[in-house]
């Protein structure tokens, strides 16, 4: 009805509702340092094109007569039930492109229901973006820190802030090679140092030989060491678990023998992806990398899915092949660029009507009846 009647009322949308033309938007409204933070990807951004081509490969099989009234996007994930099965993926630095940055992305998803995952890297603080999210469920993604008590630390407060859900990253261990943000010498993200997680951070900043207010140079010089490392390995994964009491997923998994490992070491989930392209250049499209995941873990772990989600029908594949719910990524950081919480809504709204007109249309009432005879591929 919102639809129909705001077209009779010659009422606009306050930006457009297309990922493509979005992203143009965002690349006259941002200076460029800041947008190619955003879209940029790693190496020639062959990764990049990768996801979305592989959505394109997939179609989407339309079934007539099914009587798809009453439905609903409600979704049951890791036991607890969303409105809807998406959720907003972790985004660092989100100041760079909106001074309300995370603060607003928490107000946007938490009025809709939907979980947003809060980056390591966040420009406000965790107990911050906790109070702004109000109700809504709050999940929390770590850049896993070289030292046990800065790690710790950082879960302790997260835990008492009323995070529930932690989603560690895997695929960062160190910043790829991002052509875009090498020739404007990483100026937006260092700027952003302010990654106001580590730096409020009591055993971080026990480290800091100054304030970074007194010079940023000491403080990059201790957080690029503390989140970058090639230590780390499986038998590890029960440090965390004994940091934090509430479901772990690992992001970044892109092989079936990984997503294996996770399930042996009684990981609650694994979120498929390539972090949209942004790590290895070249790497398999995620959305190709899933049925084989899907298939190798069953039942045993919550399997969720990023990198190139942009439409319903997006939503849909992903859940085809596999996927409990999908997380997005650059749709809502442009989202956030054109109208801070508004713009965030905006985007999420779209992505929820597009998705549910889309699931009625393919001629299903639930989230959940999506299999792989929904999808014909492009040989
Ligand atoms: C990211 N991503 C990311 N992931 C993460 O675990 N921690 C982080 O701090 C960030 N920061 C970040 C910044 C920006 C600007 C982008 C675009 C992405 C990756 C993100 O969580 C997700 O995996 C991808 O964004 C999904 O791909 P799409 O939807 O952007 O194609």
């Amino acid at each position: 009805n919102e639809i129909y009647l705001h077209g009779l009322e010659d009422r606009h949308p306050p930006f457009t509702t297309d990922f493509t033309a979005l992203e143009a938007s965002a690349r006259e409204r941002l200076e460029p340092g800041p947008f190619w933070y955003v879209a940029g990807a790693a190496g020639s951004g062959a990764t990049d094109r990768a996801n979305r081509a592989a959505f394109d490969r997939y179609r989407l099989v339309p079934r007539m007569l099914t009587g798809a009234t009453g439905r609903s996007l409600r979704t049951t994930v890791l036991g607890g039930e969303l409105p809807a099965p998406v959720l907003l993926a972790p985004v660092g630095v989100q100041s760079i492109v909106h001074p309300d940055g995370e603060l607003a992305t928490a107000r946007a998803a938490s009025a809709l229901g939907l979980p947003s995952v809060l980056s390591t890297a966040s420009s406000h603080t965790l107990e911050e973006v906790a109070e702004a999210g109000g109700d809504g469920p709050r999940w929390f993604q770590l850049y896993w820190p070289n030292d046990d008590d800065v790690c710790a630390s950082i879960l302790g407060r997260a835990r008492a802030a009323g995070y529930s859900t932690l989603v560690v990253t895997l695929d960062t261990w160190t910043l790829a090679w991002r052509p875009h943000d090498l020739d404007r010498a990483y100026l937006p993200f260092i700027r952003g140092i302010g990654t106001a997680i580590a730096f409020s951070d009591p055993a971080f900043r026990a480290g800091l030989a100054k304030s970074p207010e007194e010079d940023l140079i000491s403080a990059v010089l201790r957080w690029v060491p503390m989140f970058t490392g090639t230590d780390k390995t499986w038998d590890r994964l029960p440090f965390l678990r004994a940091h934090w009491d509430g479901p772990i997923l690992l992001k970044g998994i892109q092989h079936a023998d990984d997503a294996r490992r996770a399930v042996n070491a009684g990981m609650d989930g694994i979120v498929v992806s390539n972090h949209g392209g942004r790590q290895v250049d070249g790497a398999v499209a995620a959305l190709d990398a899933l049925p084989a995941i899907a298939e190798a873990v069953g039942d045993r772990t919550e399997v969720l899915f990023d990198s190139g989600v942009r439409t319903g029908a997006d939503v849909l594949k992903a859940l085809a092949l596999g996927a409990k719910a999908v997380l997005l990524g650059r749709p809502y950081a442009y989202g956030l660029a054109h109208g801070g919480e508004d713009g965030v809504r905006h985007v999420l709204r779209g992505l929820l009507a597009d998705l549910e007109i889309t699931l009625g249309l393919t001629g299903h009432r639930s989230p959940a009846e999506l299999s792989p005879d929904d999808l014909w591929r492009e040989r």
